[in-house]
């Protein structure tokens, strides 16, 4: 009980610190400025969770550069909206909405499959969509949620749309895979038997952990890719601090406090939206060769342990049996 509580306690605290720490880093760097893209006409993006935040800025300005979008999230009626206002700013934009609950391995299949049996490319995926400090729970397939949505899910939908993507990759660009991960991954831990948090349970150390997971998930595909010369690359990317709804389940005093001085120090989302417009853009921008962890504009180096190749290893077999993939 007593361990439980520390636990919970010294997680909270170290999360809330490197945030402070983040927020002074942010407010020396300058905001990121996009220089001018290359057209995006006649390719094909995914982005999850694009409904709103800093996936819905990367819904918009791709379809402002003609690429044909796709919001893949689980409330219609907010990727609805999300559509209506991208085509009352840009009336030639082709945005679409489809239905993706990532804490859904079924739901992720079938939006999976729907696509492919369209026969469309695909370009860009943007493995954006996550879920931050919710209560205790369990996805349907019975993952820890963090752990579920923000790193499996993606970890399936990518493994399922990897045909498309090698096949889109083949002429022009490379396909581009990014992953939303957050600096938070710097204190995150890969407990590989216990990878649920059922020991003890920290909403916050268990956000943490699955920023770490997608980051090791995209450093370990982007080497599968090379080493196969598959035309295919992947990033992770840090945001930064952004004033989204993503904090809407902090403990309520604080979120209070936070939201005043979100208004005042945080990223706007366009702003935050920026690096991941770089990192998914930049093997059709100057050719780069995909790859690394991107924050401020670029790619940066992070600490060792993200980097360890054995439990990147190890992480991506014991995930591939849970998805129950060969
Ligand atoms: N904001 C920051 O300061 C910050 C910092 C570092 C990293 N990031 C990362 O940036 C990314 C975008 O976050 P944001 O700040 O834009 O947050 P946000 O505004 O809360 O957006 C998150 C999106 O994910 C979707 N989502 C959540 N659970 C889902 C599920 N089970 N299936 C499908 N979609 C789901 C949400 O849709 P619903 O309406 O269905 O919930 C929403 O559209 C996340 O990966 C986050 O970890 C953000």
């Amino acid at each position: 009980m007593w361990s439980a509580f520390c636990f919970r306690f010294l997680s909270a605290v170290k999360l809330y610190l490197l945030g402070f720490k983040v927020l002074l880093a942010q407010l020396v760097n300058k905001p990121v400025t996009l220089p001018v893209m290359p057209r995006q006409d006649g390719r094909v993006a995914i982005v999850t969770g694009g409904g709103r935040g800093i996936g819905y800025e990367v819904v918009r300005h791709l379809a402002r550069l003609g690429a044909h979008v796709i919001i893949g999230g689980r409330d219609e009626q907010e990727g609805l909206t999300a559509i209506q206002r991208i085509c009352e700013e840009y009336k030639e934009a082709k945005v679409e909405f489809r239905k993706l609950d990532l804490a859904s391995l079924q739901s992720v299949r079938q939006f999976a499959q729907s696509f492919k049996e369209r026969d469309l490319p695909l370009n860009i995926l943007v493995n954006n969509a996550a879920v931050m400090l919710v209560p205790e729970g369990r996805t349907e397939d019975g993952f820890e949620q963090h752990f579920g949505v923000n790193y499996l899910g993606h970890f399936l939908l990518t493994w399922l749309l990897l045909d498309t993507l090698k096949e889109s990759g083949r002429c022009g660009p490379v396909s581009s895979v990014v992953n939303v991960t957050s600096s938070a991954h710097c204190i995150g831990e890969i407990i590989l038997n216990d990878l649920n948090c059922c020991k003890h349970y920290s909403a916050h150390a268990a956000y943490c952990n699955s920023k770490l997971a997608q980051l090791f998930f995209s450093t370990h595909f982007h080497q599968e890719m090379q080493h196969g010369r598959v035309p295919v690359v992947s990033c992770a990317v840090d945001p930064g601090m952004v004033d989204t709804a993503l904090y809407c389940h902090l403990w309520k005093p604080l979120r209070m406090a936070q939201s005043l001085i979100a208004r005042l120090l945080f990223r706007t989302p366009v702003e935050g939206a920026a690096t991941v417009l770089l990192a998914a853009l930049s093997p059709a921008l100057d050719g780069d060769c995909g790859g690394g962890y991107w924050a401020n504009g670029h790619r940066e180096v992070t600490t060792r342990p993200s980097f360890d190749p054995q439990l990147q290893l190890s992480l991506w077999k014991i995930s591939i049996q849970l998805l129950g993939l060969q």
